[in-house]
């Protein structure tokens, strides 16, 4: 008998860590996890079964389908928006045909299972583009999911059309066939910029506000790669796993949507700037503006609409600004460089 098990890919990254470790907490599911690096150590004990290896290994893949009976996936891993710009076509395979073989994957154990396989897919608000006049960002304040979606980035096409190879798999896949195939559950959250206390992202570029953050709660000097105005919603990694779970979890009949807005608060960089200092007076944060990351940041909005994540399955973060530097960030991050 093949086991049951949850797979999580991009695990030993900043939202499968975080996932990692609340999953096995909970403790109903047996979690099998794969990432290119191994798990990192505080994740020890917590999976049944780390794999390391390459998405796009079709053979590796194979081996796990065999293995375990699959009841959900959390595909976690990607390249994100700067790393992405560097490497397009790479970002492109990863990214987009490491989606689609999971994908595959999904349809084929919904046929043998007789039971939808949840697909968990973090988006992100990299899908959209705002147009390039000034003042755009404040004219269109909150943005709904279907405003905007032009991405300037790789990442953000590839994010959008993966979205969209999600819809099709849950409604349309084998659609001209005689018997129609038990669909996979695909469902989605755009995320904004994500920060956690206990990891740092790499190759994002809302990577400016954590990395400040964690450079002036290490006493290091820090020079912000956007201007202060730069403004885009963020939110803390729990309530970026809580939002994952919670949509996992919904009941399908209350979906009217299969991929929704998330977001906790907006912030300048300023703004974000003048918070963490107040947290650690001596920060020394400057700015050096790099204009080619700072023209992605200004094509993301300002905020986003999060109304239907909240009236289809009772989104709301935990965390608001003040919540989420006062009783996650600041403690979590004082102790853990204390320690260090
Ligand atoms: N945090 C991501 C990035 O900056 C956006 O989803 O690429």
């Amino acid at each position: 008998m093949r086991k049951k098990v949850v797979f999580i890919t991009g695990a030993a990254g900043e939202v499968g860590h975080a996932l990692v470790k609340y999953l096995a907490k909970e403790g109903s599911h047996n979690i099998v996890t794969m990432d290119l690096r191994p798990l990192p150590t505080d994740l020890d004990g917590l999976v049944m079964e780390h794999i390391v290896g390459n998405l796009l290994d079709k053979v590796l893949l194979a081996r796990i389908t065999t293995q375990f009976e699959i009841q959900a996936i959390y595909h976690l891993a990607a390249l994100l928006s700067t790393s992405a710009e560097f490497q397009p076509d790479i970002a492109h395979e990863v990214n987009v045909e490491g989606t689609l073989g999971l994908l595959r994957i999904a349809a084929e154990q919904s046929q043998w299972r007789g039971e939808a396989v949840k697909f968990i897919f973090p988006s992100s608000i990299a899908v959209y583009g705002m147009p390039e006049i000034d003042q755009s960002k404040g004219l269109y304040q909150r943005v709904r999911e279907w405003e905007w979606n032009q991405p300037r980035t790789m990442y953000g096409c590839n994010k959008l059309y993966c979205e969209m190879l999600g819809e099709y798999y849950s409604k349309h896949y084998r659609q001209l066939a005689a018997e129609q195939p038990v669909a996979v559950d695909f469902r989605s959250v755009r995320f904004p910029g994500l920060i956690s206390a206990f990891t740092v992202p790499a190759g994002g570029t809302s990577d400016y506000a954590p990395e400040m953050l964690h450079a002036a709660a290490k006493g290091e000097a820090y020079n912000c790669f956007v201007r202060p105005d730069s403004r885009i919603p963020f939110m803390a990694m729990p309530d970026a796993v809580r939002a994952l779970l919670l949509l996992a979890a919904a009941p399908h009949e209350n979906l009217t949507r299969r991929v929704y807005n998330v977001r906790a608060f907006s912030k300048s960089a300023e703004q974000f700037r003048n918070r963490v200092i107040e947290a650690f007076p001596a920060a020394e944060i400057g700015y050096s503006v790099n204009d080619k990351r700072q023209k992605i940041i200004d094509s993301w909005p300002a905020d986003l609409d999060d109304s239907s994540a909240r009236n289809d399955w009772g989104w709301q973060p935990t965390y608001n600004s003040e919540r989420a530097f006062e009783e996650y960030l600041l403690p979590n991050i004082r102790q853990r460089y204390a320690d260090a």
